[in-house]
């Protein structure tokens, strides 16, 4: 059943052994959310080994609710004491956490396990302060490219509009001032880029959008509310892109379009300097593919979207160059990289010195050709939307 459409759904997967509920669990008697509680009864009594209680979209529950779920749990545990019951739940529902803790407290089999602390492997570098100069200076060079490219892919004023993992919410803030959507709602996983986007905005006095905390492959958003929904450079640092889209799809309107961007990172290219440089940027790609992220998306963006059950699939490959404004931001972006990429990612990947100064240096040629007064340096990104079909 569709997420919050109703006040509140339950469901069995038996392939993951899951009970799932969902939206507002708010009866004024435990008889009222009767079957819901058979269900997970009768879960609980069938399977062995772990049964889960996913319960990341379950966005409100009142102490009847929490009562009458309790002592099901509770006679679970009772009964079959070899069984363990493992709560889901999501740092989005600030609340959920703690309650159900509260129950792991007192029944020894069963465990609270908060799914989205750490539900991608690249997370702790995304999430990382120290990229928010990189967001800020890429967007700025992005969107003098993407501004032009947008209208094609389906972008126009009085749009409801959604930017998923909008991180700190510039590219969110240089769409409401150019396009005038009549909404729009820019969600992001990482509670400190949400607080800068806010400030950033209210600096600016910018108004309307809604900066929203929330988890982009299990979003709390309604079916079908939006014509254009935006998701860039993200996809790519998923290990599952796929539930990702079908999470656009799902919230984007019969015959809107998501629009994605995403790179080809071992494209990035330069002169003078050109070997050293090509060589580091494949290694990046490899670096990422060691934490689960494929920094190579970008053309893989048509099939991708096709596969999410797009159709009128358009691509657009544009790239950043040191020629684009001031080529001090270029090489701004590429610093910035090395230092994540080498003084982080290849630390922990447990790279030797020598491989890290070589690495280093690939970047150091980039930042070179960047600044030189002849020199050519390029970061190549695709661009892609689809039409949810009506
Ligand atoms: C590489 S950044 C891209 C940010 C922005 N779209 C841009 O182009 O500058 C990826 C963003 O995805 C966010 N993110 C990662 N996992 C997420 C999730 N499950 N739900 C929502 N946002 C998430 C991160 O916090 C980060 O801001």
């Amino acid at each position: 059943m569709s997420m919050l459409s109703m006040p509140f759904t339950v469901r069995f997967d038996p392939t993951n052994q899951e009970v799932v509920l969902s939206g507002k669990m708010r009866p004024e008697s435990a008889a009222e959310i009767a079957d819901a509680l058979e269900l997970v009864r009768q879960s609980l009594e069938k399977y062995s080994g772990i049964v889960y209680l996913n319960v990341k979209r379950l966005t409100h529950i009142n102490m009847t609710a929490f009562t009458a779920l309790y002592d099901i749990l509770a006679a679970g545990c009772r009964t079959r004491p070899e069984r363990k019951i493992k709560i889901v739940t999501s740092s989005v529902m600030a609340w959920s956490a703690s309650l159900f803790e509260m129950l792991a407290a007192s029944l020894p089999n069963l465990s609270v396990e908060v799914y989205d602390s750490a539900f991608y492997p690249g997370q702790s570098f995304v999430e990382d302060e120290s990229f928010i100069p990189i967001l800020r200076t890429q967007t700025k060079m992005t969107w003098r490219h993407e501004r032009e490219l947008l209208p094609r892919h389906g972008l126009r004023s009085g749009v409801a509009m959604a930017d998923i993992c909008c991180g700190i919410g510039d590219f969110a803030g240089l769409v409401q001032r150019e396009f005038k959507p009549a909404r729009l709602v820019a969600l992001d996983h990482s509670v400190r880029s949400l607080d800068y986007a806010r400030k950033v905005a209210a600096g600016f006095d910018l108004q309307g959008i809604e900066y929203t905390y929330g988890d982009a492959s299990q979003m709390l958003l309604r079916d079908d509310q939006f014509d254009f929904v935006t998701c860039r450079h993200s996809l790519q640092i998923f290990d599952r892109p796929e539930m990702l889209l079908r999470e656009l799809y799902r919230i984007c309107k019969p015959g809107g379009r998501v629009y994605i961007t995403n790179e080809k990172n071992s494209h990035c290219l330069g002169e003078p300097h050109a070997d050293s440089i090509k060589w580091t940027y494949e290694e990046v790609a490899k670096l990422f593919s060691h934490f689960d992220m494929d920094v190579e998306m970008g053309p893989k963006s048509r099939h991708l979207l096709l596969n999410a059950g797009f159709e009128d699939i358009k691509v657009d490959c544009f790239m950043v160059t040191n020629l684009d404004g001031d080529p001090q931001d270029f090489a701004d972006i590429i610093e910035a990289w090395e230092n994540v990429y080498a003084g982080e990612m290849a630390v922990r990947r447990g790279d030797s010195a020598d491989f890290i100064r070589r690495f280093r240096q690939g970047f150091k040629d980039h930042v070179f050709a960047a600044l030189h007064p002849k020199g050519y340096a390029g970061w190549p990104i695709w661009a892609a939307s689809g039409r949810k079909p009506l």
